[in-house]
């Protein structure tokens, strides 16, 4: 049985005095608030210059901290970027590495991706693989094709024994940002697929690896597409930046 994790993908959104309050809500609804005893984990992912306040106030919670993003060196002369090391300094337990936002504005590449996650691991994090599609891929019906080939190229250069600490999302780039989610059965296809292609290396892996949704989960769909045996949560996106909404689809994991 795999527990359920509920990541929030905050991106480039919130201010000092908004993260602070948006952390307390989901720590006082997680916490208390009669949901208390729930099975799913929950963790934010928050911009770097927000790490400070969520170590002070995750600290000591059921709430996990992440980050989104990180460098594939370990440390040195490489301006601007963030070492693994120093996530994992502010509590930070998990990394999402290769978002398609990533993928996308600033070329990140698969080699690049299963750099990242090397990094991560090594620090003691666990990466959040994202992978997925686009529409215009998805309409010629190379999903599979994409997301084998993005899956394969990080087991390809860290090995599938890496995938032992590791979390995927498969996020439909056709569905963030847009309310269009994928339906249950979409999803849970390309989920299937997803653990099918790990299966072939490492059945135990394949098993216990969990697999989240991400692509405009709601309050209002989440019950249905975590009711997929092959959907082990969600990575959310602007409902995240809502407490009730994030607490209502954390509920429902
Ligand atoms: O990483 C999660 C994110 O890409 C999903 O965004 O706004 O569609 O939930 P959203």
């Amino acid at each position: 049985m795999r527990q359920p994790l509920i990541a929030g993908n905050w991106k480039m959104n919130g201010s000092r005095a908004s993260a602070e309050a948006l952390m307390r809500a989901v720590v006082g609804g997680v916490s208390g608030g009669g949901c208390s005893g729930k099975a799913a984990e929950v963790a934010l992912c928050v911009p770097f210059v927000f790490l400070d306040l969520g170590e002070r106030i995750l600290a000591d919670t059921p709430v996990r901290l992440g980050a989104q993003n990180v460098c594939s060196e370990p440390s040195g002369a490489y301006t601007g970027e963030i070492a693994a090391a120093m996530l994992k300094e502010f509590g930070c337990r998990y990394v999402i590495c290769g978002h398609s936002e990533r993928r996308d504005y600033y070329s990140e590449t698969d080699a690049l991706i299963a750099k990242k996650m090397v990094r991560v691991i090594e620090a003691g994090m666990r990466p959040i693989l994202c992978v997925g599609e686009t529409l215009e891929q998805r309409e010629q019906g190379l999903t599979q094709t994409v997301v084998a080939s993005q899956i394969d190229a990080v087991i390809a250069a860290n090995g599938i024994q890496s995938f032992a600490q590791i979390e995927i999302a498969y996020e439909p780039v056709w569905a963030i940002g847009t309310g269009r989610t994928a339906t249950p059965e979409q999803a849970q296809e390309v989920h299937s697929f997803i653990r099918a292609r790990i299966a072939n290396h490492d059945a135990l892996i394949a098993d216990k690896i969990r697999i989240l949704y991400g692509g405009s989960m709601k309050a209002g769909n989440a019950a249905q597409l975590l009711a997929m045996p092959d959907i082990d949560g969600g990575l959310v996106g602007g409902a995240s930046l809502v407490a009730g909404e994030f607490l209502a689809i954390w509920q429902a994991g």
